[in-house]
């Protein structure tokens, strides 16, 4: 992690300034040491050359929204939103037994550690190799893709290459890409802009942080970004401090849509910008009916549709500026809007 990147970040629990404990610094680097908070006095750890900035109550792995509303603690199948438990169960008895997992995120104990198995994938997944259990390994993908160059035509854009040129054209000096994932998005931006000076990528599922950190390398963009342990609603970020906020197709992942937009509001500096991109077709809602999976998604403050998301981001102090409409490379439809805060 770069020294210069703490001008940026805060403690998540109560956005002040952070400190550097017991570090060591070599080339503006830090190698080793603890982030102090300097009002809560909170200390957080840097793992591998990451820091990890989440909150107390945060989670450190993936896990769908809906789960998260419904309080589930294991880790469910991969993409496996449990609807079917939900259908049975029947909605009416679900929305009286929801939880706001988000409104506590700041206070209570400590959800989330740091565990040997994250470390082994840490090390493999920062070389370009991602460990598949046990003894299976890939190599990290998604490469090719970061260095395609861009097509010139709007209409032949995906909503990623369509985020890519928007964002290029604002001429952000620092760049804040939220739920990163795997670092679609913000590997295939810095390959294409070189004048980005900080970018700081978010994600909670700790893995990926690694294979974040690749990426930049292989970009070359190791010395102006760096990938952070944090939430989307509780953000690691001082207030008012970055040109442009990104989000890539994450908002179907993310419980608690409204606390995740009144964070990216307050870490933009006024004039802004917040560019996000997702699908436009109602996220799968089967074997639900669709006006229940409506009930749900609103009580929970989930995400439904581009409209119900716009309203609530105006509702945040939003200007909406543009939004359009364009296609995924599996065809799929897909919005990109662009948001200024006043
Ligand atoms: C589909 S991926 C995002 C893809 C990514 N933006 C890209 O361009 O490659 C969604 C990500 O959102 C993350 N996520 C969901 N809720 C989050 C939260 N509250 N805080 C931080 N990350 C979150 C998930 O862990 C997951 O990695
Ligand atoms: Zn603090």
């Amino acid at each position: 992690m770069r020294a210069s990147v703490l001008e940026y970040l805060a403690c998540p629990v109560c956005c002040s300034a952070l400190r550097l404990r017991k570090s060591h610094l070599y080339r503006g680097n830090i190698t080793s040491g603890r982030i102090r908070c300097q009002i809560c006095r909170r200390t957080y750890p840097l793992v591998l050359g990451r820091p990890i900035l989440l909150p107390p109550g945060a989670r450190s792995t993936w896990i769908p929204d809906v789960s998260e509303v419904l309080g589930h603690v294991r880790r469910p199948l991969a993409n496996k939103r449990p609807l079917e438990p939900l259908a049975k169960l029947g909605i009416d008895s679900v929305l009286a037994d929801l939880r706001r997992p988000w409104e506590d995120l700041r206070s209570g104990p400590r959800r989330w550690r740091i565990s040997d198995e994250l470390l082994r994938g840490a090390h493999s997944r920062r070389s370009g190799w991602l460990c598949y259990r046990g003894r299976k390994r890939s190599r990290i993908t998604g490469l090719a893709d970061i260095v395609e160059p861009l097509p010139r035509l709007q209409r032949n854009r995906s909503e990623i290459e369509e985020m890519v040129v928007q964002v290029r054209r604002l001429r952000p000096g620092s760049l804040l890409d939220l739920a990163s994932g795997g670092g679609w998005f913000v590997g295939r931006f810095l390959y294409h802009n070189k004048t980005v000076r900080q970018c700081v990528a978010i994600e909670r599922d700790l893995q990926c942080l690694w294979t974040l950190e690749y990426k930049f390398r292989h970009v070359s963009a190791g010395q102006r970004a760096e990938a952070v342990g944090g939430d989307v609603r509780a953000l690691p970020v001082l207030d008012d401090v970055f040109d442009v906020v990104t989000c890539s197709n994450a908002l179907g992942e993310i419980a608690g849509i409204s606390a995740f937009l009144a964070e990216a509001y307050r870490v933009l500096r006024s004039g802004g910008h917040f560019l996000l991109c997702h699908s436009e077709r109602p996220i799968r809602y089967r074997p639900l009916t669709l006006l229940d999976y409506r009930r749900l998604a609103v009580a929970a403050d989930l995400f439904t549709d581009r409209e119900y998301l716009l309203k609530l981001a105006e509702k945040v102090g939003f200007v909406l500026e543009d939004c359009v409409s364009t296609e995924h490379r599996d065809g799929t439809p897909r919005f990109v809007a662009r948001l200024r805060k006043e």
